[in-house]
């Protein structure tokens, strides 16, 4: 790798991150059934219909992974909790869930690596999304308390705390364009989701701010918009992606608005009062997190609102057909900063790629994916230069896992796994990080 350590501030962060349906084998330990366990059993959704039932067995395994991250030089590891193995039923406590998270702590601790978690990274009980989930408002009230749950265990111990993984997957991927779970393609069931899930974020960090925590965060994934030609149509269709994607999380948690050009689609579909909702929605931060992976080229169309779609765009593009456009991130990390959040730190906590590695004699050569990490690496650096206070930088992913619908085939890690021995094995971006890291 061309960069080292040293060519960052001191203090700056890194980490690599994961997630747990993803990789912990949601059967084991009690945890109970998800919107995600529903969504892969119904056909069409995941590709061969894979679930997380036993992912990366990390429930079990975790011990070997965190000697994987201590091993590589990480400061941070970011991990998250599961709603369903905390409260299978998203109401009653399972013991066996908080002694896993409080285990997977302490072994955090005992190698020096900082705790990072996110609390919600999509696994609804299904119990919950029985009331209606996230089109429910009283999910903002199930979520706090899950919130004092889990942190009344482990909240000691953490180094930073994130909210919800994601917003715009939680809301409008998952109920408007119905690719993740709950699966729905609905306006209304969006416009509730897109609110309601900033809501429980702000309620969430109420209840942590009275527990007396610290660092805690909002964490968003961010798509760059390029409109598809010169016209005034595409720069326009091109500010309502980046409305309905990018600024709607940002205006509701910095300023306490929405962007015009979304409410006019989802205006009348919100839920009434919601203005009023804004000072919950506003409880102060400590940092913002932003994922990161790719831009889209936008392109008018003739239908119904938002009346635009993606067209292929000319660059290269990784395993999940994603251009692969590293200004996007220095795009948003000096934005981020100019039009919302001023002097808060600011964390890359997703950055990363799939491709279709292989093992060859025991050993994965992914060059393509240190390259990636450099051209984005060279992002955050430019940033810094302009005085864009960027605290810390995370890998997705630690190892190969469950990549939600598209199932276990789109390989994100910096560790392989073999899925049916479940053997790790580093690939040559690991070793690479690990020397960078060390130097
Ligand atoms: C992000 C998700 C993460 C993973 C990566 C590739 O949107 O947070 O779980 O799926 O994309």
């Amino acid at each position: 790798m061309k960069h080292r350590r040293s060519d960052f501030p001191e203090g700056f962060l890194f980490g690599t991150a994961t997630s747990s349906y993803q990789i912990e084998g949601h059967a084991q330990g009690g945890a109970g059934r998800t919107h995600w366990d529903d969504f892969a059993a119904t056909p069409g959704n995941v590709v061969r219909a894979e679930n997380g039932a036993r992912a990366c067995d990390h429930y079990n395994r975790y011990a070997e992974d965190l000697d994987l991250v201590a091993a590589a030089g990480f400061d941070c590891y970011r991990f998250s909790t599961s709603w369903a193995r905390v409260m299978p039923d998203g109401r009653s406590v399972n013991p066996e869930g908080l002694d896993f998270y409080d285990r997977l702590t302490d072994a955090m601790l005992e190698r020096g690596i900082k705790p990072c978690v996110t609390l919600y990274h999509w696994e609804l009980p299904s119990a919950l999304a029985d009331q209606g989930g996230w089109r429910n408002r009283d999910i903002a009230d199930w979520f706090a308390e899950y919130t004092s749950v889990i942190m009344g265990r482990i909240g000691d111990r953490m180094y930073s705390v994130a909210t919800i993984n994601e917003p715009w997957c939680v809301a409008w991927l998952s109920h408007f364009e119905g690719h993740h779970a709950p699966g729905l393609r609905d306006i209304r069931a969006t416009a509730r989701a897109m609110h309601h899930v900033l809501l429980a974020h702000g309620r969430a960090t109420q209840v942590m701010r009275d527990m007396g925590l610290s660092n805690l965060g909002a964490v968003f994934n961010f798509e760059w918009a390029t409109p598809a030609d010169d016209s005034a149509a595409a720069a326009e269709a091109a500010a309502l992606h980046d409305g309905y994607y990018n600024r709607w999380f940002l205006g509701g948690v910095f300023k306490g608005a929405y962007p015009e050009n979304v409410l006019e689609g989802l205006g009348p579909h919100l839920p009434a009062n919601w203005q009023d909702d804004f000072p919950v929605i506003q409880t102060p931060v400590d940092w913002c997190g932003l994922n990161y992976y790719t831009r889209k080229v936008i392109a008018p169309n003739d239908g119904a609102w938002p009346g635009l779609h993606g067209v292929e765009g000319p660059l290269p593009k990784t395993f999940m057909d994603w251009e692969i456009y590293p200004d996007g991130l220095y795009q948003f990390l000096t934005r981020t900063a100019r039009d919302y959040t001023a002097d808060l730190p600011l964390i890359v906590t997703e950055n990363g790629m799939a491709s279709a590695d292989v093992i060859h004699a025991g050993r994965i050569d992914d060059p393509q994916r240190i390259t990636y990490v450099e051209a984005h690496l060279d992002a955050v650096q430019r940033a810094l230069a302009e005085g864009v206070p960027v605290q810390g930088y995370f890998i997705w992913s630690l190892m190969d896992n469950y990549e939600w619908a598209l199932g276990y085939e789109k390989r994100f890690g910096l560790v392989h796994v073999d899925f049916d021995t479940l053997v790790r094995t580093p690939k040559a971006s690991y070793h690479a990080l690990a020397a960078a890291l060390k130097a």
